[in-house]
């Protein structure tokens, strides 16, 4: 698979900063051709242009119809010859357009053992319900939120005394490990889908 990333944020971008340190460290074979943001004051923005990384800022207040902002998104990528997007705390839908030029090409990061917990606060949906244990999950990117295909899970437990921010911080531990790891696996091939399943011969 083409080993050419594009990282989407909208924000911190520590996921970003791990998959930077992974290729970095030759954990992970690839190259970020792209950070793109779709706001500006993303301080994930920062640490790409410290890491040296082309960046981006598409804005999707300057268009009026999703389709256009999305087909924005793909010009960019196809011009640079990204092979796999990678969002990583990306706040926008992506459209059909985007999963047109990328089909099976786009990953999402979310911090629960989906399908427990999609959407916005997934930390806080998991404390609130009481679960012992949560996670993280990376997916391939369908038109359902958070609902793609799953390519690797972690699990992350729960303590008594955890708050939002203390069970947020431990998982975005198991995140940073996590995301490099899927990235790995899905440019080095040989899985394919079966149904909603990913399967790599394990
Ligand atoms: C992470 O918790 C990720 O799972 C979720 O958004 C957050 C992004 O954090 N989708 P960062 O911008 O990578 O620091």
């Amino acid at each position: 698979m083409n080993r050419r990333l594009a990282v989407l944020i909208s924000g911190r971008g520590s996921n970003l900063q791990a998959i930077v340190d992974a290729i970095a460290d030759r954990r992970l074979d690839a190259e970020i051709a792209v950070v793109i943001s779709n706001r500006a004051e993303a301080a994930g923005l920062d640490r790409a242009r410290e890491a040296g990384l082309e960046t981006l800022y598409i804005s999707h207040r300057a268009f009026t119809s999703r389709d256009d902002f999305d087909r924005a998104l793909v010009d960019s990528l196809v011009a640079r010859g990204v092979g796999l997007v990678c969002l990583a705390g990306f706040m926008r839908l992506v459209g059909r357009h985007m999963l047109e030029a990328f089909p099976e090409a786009i990953l999402n990061i979310h911090p629960s053992l989906l399908p427990a917990f999609p959407g916005v606060g997934a930390q806080r949906q998991a404390l609130e319900y009481g679960v012992k244990v949560t996670g993280v999950t990376v997916h391939l990117v369908t038109p359902e939120l958070d609902g793609g295909p799953i390519v690797l899970q972690r699990g992350v437990p729960v303590h008594g005394d955890d708050t939002v921010d203390s069970l947020s911080a431990r998982i975005l531990v198991e995140e940073h490990r996590a995301y490099p790891d899927a990235i790995k696996l899905v440019l080095d091939g040989g899985w394919r889908l079966e149904g909603r399943r990913f399967r790599n011969g394990r």
